[in-house]
């Protein structure tokens, strides 16, 4: 045996080594399994075809990049093959939020707009994480890091909208300081690090698209982790990057004090509710309409429908009129999202969603298709038919589904991270990032032993050129 054994480890040819590696989270650990093959045709054959069927497979449920370097009689191949699994644990999570001066953050809120409107999840998820039994204090166990930079509170002086022209600056300039302070931004390249980016096109930071897509996400969040309101279910270059869909900011204290009015329950008057900017003649910005022309649309075919309750002026009261509808319009704005989406589940007025391809926040726990309707731009002109047939076959069962407070409190943000909250999701979808395995293996085919392979890292590939 030991003869043989010898004989196979010194006879020369062509042999691959196989390391496989599992990750987590970016961080490599040790190889658990190293496998050695001698390189003979059907391998590459079987290889071949093995790594063709991974990188076919359906994305999302798996992945594998591969990479082939020739270094001429060494062929190392990386391959990282994702696996993502359900059951995650939230108690092991462990969350560091950085100290940023108060420059980045507190300041703004000499302001008190700064926490209350509607791009305010950056202030609430801060808020939140800071008093969560989440949050850790000992950075090198922590497995994501939080950097709290409140961009949008620098309102304008002109139309009070938020200016956020100087958000990359900010950002920038707080990741430079945490990376010159700490040893954790280098490490991973960023890519544990948590940021939110509430505004209309996420991470793009502009609110016009084509002006968004133009400027692209800063180069140093690439590898990062963006809490956007923004997302869409195509390509687009404002979500490329590894991203968890937010609702936007509605003060739970404001719901609350309306259900206490008027009870989720109570009789609705108004058939279809909308309140908000709706353009009779929309401008031409840079090629672009408001709202893709819809609330236009909407307005002209409904303005004079008695059944159809559309008001183009602000009134602070208007979740009253929420609370009282059956129906609620949510039609896109210059991007496909809006709060409207989570006053009206919050106030249990069925939303109707009119943004083609949106992405809607928390999917793998808000049920969106059997609480919301859903009806394409260009179907506008078809949507009292559609409330109608809703209305007379299953609106009592979206009602039944909608109502179910569970809904409520995974779209709100708390203070204090409650369970089931908004910022309680948010960590649950941090946490399957966490826990989905990667499992990396690492290739080498050399020319030479077995033996010369099992030497492991002191492998020296040119010694074999002959
Ligand atoms: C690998 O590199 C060697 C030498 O540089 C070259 O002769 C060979 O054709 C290359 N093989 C492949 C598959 O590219
Ligand atoms: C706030 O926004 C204005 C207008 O975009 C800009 O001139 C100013 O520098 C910003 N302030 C800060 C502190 O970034
Ligand atoms: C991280 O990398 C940057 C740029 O390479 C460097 O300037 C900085 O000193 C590094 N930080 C630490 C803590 O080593
Ligand atoms: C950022 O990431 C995207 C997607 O992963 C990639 O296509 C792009 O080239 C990256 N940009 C930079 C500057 O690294
Ligand atoms: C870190 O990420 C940035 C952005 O994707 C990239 O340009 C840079 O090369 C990366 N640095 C390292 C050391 O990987
Ligand atoms: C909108 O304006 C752009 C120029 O900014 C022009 O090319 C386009 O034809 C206009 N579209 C309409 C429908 O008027
Ligand atoms: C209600 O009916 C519509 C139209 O038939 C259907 O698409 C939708 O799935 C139904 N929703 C529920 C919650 O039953
Ligand atoms: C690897 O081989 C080269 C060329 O034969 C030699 O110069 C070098 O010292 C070797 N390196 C090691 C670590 O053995």
């Amino acid at each position: 045996m030991a003869e043989l054994h010898r004989s196979i480890k010194n006879r020369k040819g062509f042999y691959v080594k196989m390391k496989f590696f599992r990750t987590k989270n970016g961080k490599q650990e040790n190889p658990f399994l190293i496998r050695y093959f001698k390189w003979i045709l059907w391998f590459s054959l079987s290889f071949y075809f093995f790594v063709k069927f991974l990188n076919n497979h359906e994305p999302g449920t798996s992945s594998l990049k591969t990479t082939m370097i020739n270094q001429s009689h060494r062929a190392l191949s990386e391959s990282i093959f994702h696996e993502p699994k359900d059951n995650h644990d939230l108690n092991d999570l462990k969350v560091y939020v950085y100290e940023l001066p108060a420059k980045y953050n507190v300041d703004w809120l000499s302001n008190p707009r700064c926490s209350n409107h509607l791009f305010a999840s950056e202030v609430a998820i801060h808020r939140a994480l800071m008093r969560s039994e989440f949050r850790t204090f000992d950075p090198t166990e922590a497995d994501f890091f939080f950097v709290p930079v409140y961009v949008s509170c620098n309102f304008s002086t002109v139309n009070g909208f938020p200016a956020i022209g100087h958000a990359r600056s900010l950002l920038s300039s707080a990741v430079e300081f945490i990376s010159s302070e700490l040893p954790f931004w280098n490490r991973s390249n960023g890519s544990d690090h948590v940021f939110v980016a509430s505004h209309d096109y996420g991470a793009c930071f502009h609110a016009m698209e084509d002006r968004a897509i133009a400027a692209g996400i800063p180069e140093f969040m690439n590898n990062s982790i963006i809490l956007q309101t923004f997302g869409v279910k195509y390509q687009h270059p404002c979500q490329n990057v590894e991203n968890i869909i937010i609702p936007p900011y509605i003060s739970p204290e404001n719901v609350q004090s309306t259900l206490l009015k008027s009870p989720i329950t109570a009789p609705r008057d108004i058939f279809a509710f909308f309140r908000g900017k709706m353009e009779v003649h929309p401008k031409n910005v840079s090629g672009r309409f408001y709202s893709k022309r819809v609330r236009t649309e909407i307005l002209r075919k409904y303005g004079n429908d008695r059944r159809f309750y559309l008001k183009r002026h602000r009134f602070a009261g208007y979740q009253s009129e929420i609370v009282r509808s059956v129906f609620c319009l949510c039609p896109l704005g210059w991007a496909p999202w809006s709060p409207r989406l989570v006053e009206s589940v919050a106030l249990g007025c069925i939303p109707v969603i009119i943004a083609d391809g949106i992405r809607l926040p928390f999917e793998s726990t808000v049920p969106w298709p059997e609480i919301s309707l859903t009806v394409r731009e260009n179907d506008v002109a078809k949507l009292s038919g559609v409330l109608d047939y809703v209305a007379a076959t299953n609106l009592s069962a979206i009602q039944r589904n909608l109502w179910d407070p569970k809904l409520r409190r995974a779209l709100l943000f708390h203070d204090d991270v409650e369970t089931g909250d908004a910022t309680w999701e948010v960590l649950v979808e941090l946490s399957k990032k966490l826990s989905s395995w990667f499992v990396v293996f690492h290739m080498e085919l050399v020319r030479g032993t077995v033996a010369d392979l099992a030497s492991g890292d002191r492998l020296n590939v040119s010694s074999w050129d002959t």
